[in-house]
């Protein structure tokens, strides 16, 4: 018989606001690529609906979801098994769902190590890193960058105490300090500063000293925009080495979300450089 084909499974991304993800571009090029049989979606899912709408796209037989600002902590308590990577992230960004139970799991730092290491070719192994802010995405991405082995990790926040606390929850063999912005200077050099914080996106001037730009420093920003971020613009202003969007760990951590589905991770060389952010 011919043009009889099962039906999709059914995928998708819940956030709020979720209109200008470019997650389901993404993962249907990865479905056209690997040659899966699925649909992706956008799902604008208010806070106080989260476990209602999960609820309701597991009875109605959906196989997986991303999930999205403001969403990734509060998931983490409605799931039924969280793996290793979202327990200790304290954050889910991937649900895979069956009849009985979702399982969460969190991909953002692989995503971020995979876009350093292999799309970037940064080395991480014996690095000085400086990481800005110590709020959710700091903590989803510290034990991937640890598992590297950097030469030391400091993370500086405007409130020194969460820096600490994270400091502390993640310092193994003293590799891990905290600071604040104007403790950060020339005498503290580092290889690569990564911008965890949301500064700047107002358009309010970046509380980051610039001394702490050396002439061989990469930043990089978790954050993409359609071009340059206001954390790449200062960075390029005060001359970092190279300064990096957060483009390609967005469509890395996506591939990684779509092997734990699919069994099949996608390449992403050519969708990083054809999709219009
Ligand atoms: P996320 O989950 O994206 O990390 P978050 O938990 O709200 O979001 O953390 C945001 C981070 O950005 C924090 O480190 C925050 O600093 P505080 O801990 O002092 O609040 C930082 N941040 C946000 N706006 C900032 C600004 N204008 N200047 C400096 N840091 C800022």
């Amino acid at each position: 018989m011919t043009g009889t084909r099962d039906a999709p499974d059914r995928y998708g991304v819940m956030g709020y606001p979720v209109s200008h993800s470019r997650s389901p571009v993404i993962h249907r090029l990865f479905a056209t690529q690997t040659g899966q049989n699925m649909t992706y979606e956008l799902l604008e899912v208010a806070p106080q609906e989260l476990e209602h709408a999960i609820r309701t796209f597991q009875r109605q037989g959906g196989r997986g979801l991303n999930i999205t600002l403001p969403h990734k902590s509060e998931v983490a308590r409605l799931v039924d098994e969280l793996s290793e990577a979202a327990s200790t992230a304290g954050a889910v960004n991937t649900l895979s769902i069956g009849p009985e139970r979702i399982l969460g799991d969190n991909t953002d730092g692989t995503g971020l190590v995979r876009d350093l290491t292999v799309n970037e070719e940064i080395p991480l192994r014996g690095s000085r890193i400086l990481i800005l802010g110590a709020g959710g995405a700091t903590r989803g991405i510290m034990a991937p960058l640890l598992e590297e082995e950097p030469a030391a990790i400091t993370i500086a926040n405007r409130t020194l105490s969460k820096a600490t606390a994270l400091a502390g929850h993640f310092g193994s063999q003293g590799r891990v300090a905290a600071c604040r912005f104007d403790e950060l200077g020339p005498e503290t050099p580092v290889d690569l500063i990564i911008n965890a914080t949301s500064a700047g996106v107002k358009g309010e001037d970046m509380p980051f000293p610039a001394a702490v730009i050396g002439a061989a420093t990469i930043c990089y920003d978790l954050s993409y925009g359609s071009g340059e971020t206001p954390f790449t613009r200062w960075a390029t202003e005060h001359g970092a080495a190279r300064s990096i969007t957060g483009w390609g760990m967005l469509v890395e951590q996506a591939a990684e979300s779509f092997r734990i589905w699919r069994g099949v991770r996608p390449e992403t060389a050519p969708i990083l450089n054809r999709v219009p952010r």
